[in-house]
């Protein structure tokens, strides 16, 4: 199919920061294919933008922990030349101590944060190069830098997340192709309930509703951020940081011989 319309896909429509990225492309002028399993909340979710922007907001049903379900997806981002942002948002987080974790669910968790993301992402970057133009987006989490108990497998995802989109994002820099990596702190939304935490994780104070993350994404995406930390104020404690690691980078790469310590 070919338009020339932009179009945005997003997935994980059906719940809080997704439902807030349709909410906000689509009153930006974006035709949007909303993404998740629930059929119900998703084609209501499409009436409604459809009515209140005249927008094309299509709906495509899909379990990513599913193969066939993520190459229909996929599929869409190879075929689709009006596709030109992705948000890959879907994710869970399965948060238990791994004594109690179960690990089906982390297994899903897995498919879901880490396999569907990277094929969708591979399949986005693919079509966009070819057109030299396009916007991928992948949620990551504050949690990416921070090794953390009761959310080790959660954690590990979104470290995936970080480091395989800045990947892209070098190998795009050339280009006309625009890699974001989004890191939220707490936001109020499904994702805590669907772990089975039904208590505040944090205090009230550290959170922000779906509509401010995502507000402040979309601002950060116009002002060229690639990496964006939502509520981080000073960035130059994050070039600090990141001017850190490519510090320690250098000193564990500058030779193949075993430190004294260790002789
Ligand atoms: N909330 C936070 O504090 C927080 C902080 C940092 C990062 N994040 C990240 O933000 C993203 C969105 O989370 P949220 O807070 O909006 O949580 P949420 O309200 O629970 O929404 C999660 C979304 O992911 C979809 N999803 C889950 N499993 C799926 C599957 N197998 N196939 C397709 N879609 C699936 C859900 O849709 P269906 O159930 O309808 O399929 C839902 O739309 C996640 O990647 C999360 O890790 C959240």
């Amino acid at each position: 199919m070919t338009s020339n319309a932009r179009t945005a896909v997003i997935t994980g429509a059906s719940s809080g920061i997704g439902t807030a990225y349709a909410e906000q492309l689509a009153r930006r002028g974006s035709n949007l294919i909303l993404v998740a399993r629930r059929k119900d909340r998703l084609e209501a979710l499409a009436a409604k933008l459809a009515k209140e922007t005249s927008r094309k907001v299509e709906v495509h049903v899909a379990d990513l922990a599913k193969p066939e379900d993520l190459r229909s997806v996929e599929k869409l981002l190879s075929d689709r030349d009006d596709i030109d942002l992705l948000v890959n948002n879907a994710g869970l987080g399965a948060l238990a101590p791994a004594v109690q974790a179960n690990a089906d669910a982390v297994e899903n968790l897995v498919l879901v944060n880490v396999v569907a993301l990277t094929r969708l992402s591979l399949a986005a970057v693919r079509s966009f190069q070819k057109r030299n133009n396009g916007t991928l987006i992948n949620i990551a989490s504050v949690i990416a830098l921070a090794p953390t108990p009761g959310g080790a497998a959660y954690s590990g995802s979104k470290a995936y997340v970080l480091n395989f989109s800045r990947s892209l994002e070098l190998e795009c820099a050339k280009t006309d192709v625009a890699v974001q990596t989004i890191l939220p702190g707490p936001v109020h939304s499904e994702f805590f309930e669907q772990s089975g935490i039904t208590k505040p994780m944090f205090p009230e104070h550290l959170y922000m509703t779906a509509d401010q993350l995502v507000a402040t994404s979309l601002r950060a995406l116009d002002l060229k951020e690639s990496v964006c930390f939502p509520t981080l104020a000073d960035t130059g404690l994050w070039e600090e940081y990141d001017g850190a690691r490519k510090k320690f980078a250098k000193a564990i790469t500058t030779t193949g011989v075993p430190a004294p310590r260790y002789s």
